[in-house]
């Protein structure tokens, strides 16, 4: 089977700004499996294959690799900047005032960028922990959300766009009462909202609040995160690739199922961000999204498959007397931190 695929065959979503990005891409996050040098080697063999869009982030540890990799990309000729899309994030410990500036500035010098085509804000929290910990550890300075220090590092994010040093921002792991309280006060509207999103897990309050407010959805983990990290695993997850009636859609197609939890993603609209160091995978998730869609009877099957399963579940964000990892989610429809004061 052909290892290209046309980057013209890939499907696009505009943003409100008008802007267009691919409806697919790669992420990079090795989850602790998967080395440095392996997640680059991925991302330039996704280059060649037709990957435009890479979603990477301070925290996974791998930038100045990728950056090296992009390098060479535009120094062969392989591809222009303009061509790719490439979003970073700021950290949990990266939030305080001027430290947002900071971060993107390693990141541009990582990835040698002189700016990004997207930047989120990682979590809502200024939580910090140390990678690769425990999900029973806990910082004792980690503190419930607060609007006031969510827009304060916000503001700083508005300010890169000012400076040229990112076209569009956008943010991670939010729940609708946050937006509901955020997004009135910002001045530069996110423009991507990244959230988990899998057959099992498709958020779907999220994700409409998301479209109403013309914010486009990426959806991370898209084919259920069989490899994250073993602290990420709970006994009773659900394991996507293996829902009988996604093989059996698969099986119909031909093709894994991990494929058509991306076919799925893909014509549900959310952006998804599928992870592999193989190149048969990632050549093959690139394709699911350039042919062979589902038809409106199969997304009928895959939409009844939710098990309101969260597997990023962020424990180790958690603050002192939180009472578990739900308080992050704001399950109630009420912001956490207010929903404990009354
Ligand atoms: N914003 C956030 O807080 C956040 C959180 C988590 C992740 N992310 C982003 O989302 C990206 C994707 O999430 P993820 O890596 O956790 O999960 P994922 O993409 O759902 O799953 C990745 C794993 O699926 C398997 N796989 C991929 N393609 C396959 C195929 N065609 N056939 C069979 N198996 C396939 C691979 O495992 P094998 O190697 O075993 O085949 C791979 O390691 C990350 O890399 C990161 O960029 C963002």
């Amino acid at each position: 089977m052909c290892k290209t695929i046309d980057p013209k065959n890939v499907p696009q979503r505009t943003l409100y700004t008008g802007e267009k990005m691919p409806a697919i891409g790669m992420g990079t996050f090795g989850s602790d499996r998967f080395t440095p040098e392996q997640v680059s080697a991925a991302v330039s063999g996704a280059i060649r294959c037709g990957y435009r869009l890479f979603d990477c982030a301070s925290v996974y540890g791998n930038e100045d690799l990728i950056g090296k990799v992009f390098s060479d990309a535009f120094s062969s000729g392989v591809v222009k900047r303009e061509d790719l899309f490439i979003m970073s994030k700021v950290w949990n410990d990266m939030h305080g005032r001027g430290d947002v500036l900071l971060s993107i500035a390693k990141t541009l010098r990582d990835l040698r960028l002189e700016s990004l085509d997207m930047f989120f804000l990682h979590w809502p929290f200024p939580n910090y922990h140390a990678p690769g910990c425990s999900i029973d550890s806990r910082n004792p300075d980690s503190k419930p959300f607060s609007v006031e220090g969510f827009m304060s590092t916000w503001c700083q994010l508005e300010r890169l766009v000012d400076m040229g040093l990112t076209r569009n921002i956008g943010m991670s792991n939010m729940t609708v009462p946050k937006l509901k309280a955020v997004l009135p006060l910002c001045r530069i509207k996110p423009a991507c909202i990244e959230m988990e999103l899998h057959p099992s897990f498709g958020q779907p309050e999220l994700f409409g609040y998301c479209l109403e407010n013309g914010i486009q959805p990426i959806g991370f983990c898209p084919i259920g995160s069989p490899t994250r990290p073993d602290r990420d695993i709970d006994p009773e997850d659900v394991v996507d690739i293996k829902m009988p009636e996604l093989v059996k859609i698969a099986d119909a197609h031909g093709v894994h199922p991990a494929v058509i939890c991306l076919k799925w993603a893909v014509k549900r609209g959310q952006i998804p961000i599928p992870f592999s160091i193989h190149e048969d995978e990632y050549v093959s998730n690139l394709r699911a999204a350039a042919e062979d869609p589902l038809t409106d009877d199969e997304m009928a099957v895959i939409a009844a498959l939710d098990r309101n399963c969260r597997f990023i579940k962020g424990h180790v964000f958690l603050w002192e007397g939180a009472k578990d990892w739900r308080d992050l989610w704001d399950v109630d429809g009420v912001i956490t931190e207010f929903h404990s004061r009354t």
